[in-house]
């Protein structure tokens, strides 16, 4: 059998350039928010089962596709999220949401088009691929606990085991279609902080006779600065934010309490767990002090998304294969969370970006803004990217040659 090369998928994947900007635009204008993906579930699923790929409903309204070689090997899955978020789109496209308030300004619309391009380009090769390519088309990645926990408790990864996942997220203000990888962790954990202080209210004028909850709360958010500044390697990352303070109403009232909300990121889960235990010991702190009571809350996200190294690198050879060595960057870690991070808790695997344009390109705004977009030719660039990966690491795989 003759191998296939990079160009062979890039040449495949330009063929279905309309298809998935029209695939692309659909979904684009019919956002769906988390766990409400009926109709981009429905529209993933019928191009699977168009193309042979045995489908089947997974994790409320993800679906799981399974596509299968003409010889035996290894097994391998493509990610991709389906949820919008609830934002009201201002891009002004011709194809912009058509539902108030929801919006894809995350790119899931663009990640969802490219898995199920990969599955045009492997269904087309099929009796060349040694193996299993499962897809994973992922519900709410958007909203907590994450469609990701609730697609492996399901089974995703098993019959046949899942040997390594790969998956892809747009980057806005990026050249248009390049990839970007890095090995290790390249994001953070993100935990949420509700924190109540109580006190006793009473006259302005007369502090002595209340319990002033608002000078406890100021201690607490400065005695949480030191978590980051004073409890962390200074060559490791961290951020403790108190976001919100709500409490009293008008000058000469000492309120009875007052309620912080905030964040907290860390890119490994012993400093995790450590930050954990240091903000119960401020606030425990502090409000003792003062005689303060309080009620603390610290709501787990995701946890860091760690890039497994011999995975990253392989994908990171096969892209400058496909795209050349000048398209290929090496990502910055980033501070924001990804429910990608519990398959890679789970299996081998890697994470990487691609590029969504530069304001020249038409991409114009971040992740999450209500003017985001991108430009639709990273679209045959991702859908080969990921086709190829499948390919290659099932080819290796099989040949035993370099098994990662
Ligand atoms: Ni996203």
């Amino acid at each position: 059998m003759n191998k296939l090369t990079a160009t062979d998928f890039l040449q495949r994947a330009q063929k279905y350039h309309s298809r998935l900007i029209e695939i692309r635009r659909t979904i684009h204008a019919n956002p769906e928010l988390a766990y409400e993906e009926h109709e981009t579930s429905a529209l993933a699923r019928g191009v699977l089962d168009e193309l042979g790929v045995e489908t089947k409903s997974i994790a409320k309204t993800g679906v799981l596709g399974k596509l299968v070689g003409g010889t035996d090997g290894g097994c391998v899955a493509l990610r991709a999220d389906m949820d919008a978020l609830p934002i009201h789109e201002e891009t002004g496209l011709p194809f912009a949401s058509q539902k108030p308030g929801v919006m894809h300004a995350c790119g899931h619309d663009a990640h969802t088009a490219m898995a199920l391009g990969a599955a045009m380009i492997l269904s087309e090769i099929r009796e060349s691929i040694p193996g299993t390519v499962k897809f994973f088309m992922q519900p709410s990645e958007e909203l907590l606990p994450g469609g990701a926990p609730a697609m492996i408790a399901e089974g995703a990864l098993e019959s046949p085991p899942v040997e390594a996942i790969f998956g892809q997220h747009v980057l806005p203000l990026r050249e248009a279609g390049q990839l970007g990888f890095f090995s290790g962790t390249m994001m953070a954990s993100a935990d949420e902080l509700y924190i109540t202080i109580t006190g006793k209210s009473g006259h302005a004028a007369i502090p002595h006779t209340a319990l002033d909850p608002i000078v406890t709360a100021a201690e607490i958010v400065v005695g949480l600065q030191k978590i980051v500044s004073r409890n962390l390697d200074p060559f490791d990352r961290g951020v403790v934010s108190i976001t919100m303070i709500e409490g009293g109403h008008t000058t000469n009232v000492i309120p009875d309490d007052v309620k912080m909300k905030g964040t907290m990121r860390a890119m490994n889960e012993e400093w995790r767990e450590y930050a954990h235990r240091r903000i119960e010991e401020i606030v425990d702190g502090v409000c003792k002090a003062n005689g303060a009571e309080y009620e603390l809350e610290i709501r787990k996200g995701y946890p860091a998304l760690s890039n497994h190294p011999a995975s990253t690198e392989f994908a990171w050879s096969g892209a400058r294969e496909l795209i050349g060595s000048n398209q290929v960057f090496q990502a910055e870690p980033m501070m924001g969370a990804e429910d990608f991070a519990y398959y890679l808790q789970k299996v081998p695997g890697t994470f990487w970006w691609i590029g969504a344009g530069t304001p020249e390109q038409g991409c114009v705004a971040g992740l999450h803004n209500s003017r985001f977009t991108i430009d639709e030719n990273i679209l045959p660039v991702g859908a080969a990217m990921l086709a190829w990966t499948a390919y290659r690491y099932l080819d290796i795989w099989l040949r035993g040659t370099d098994k990662k």
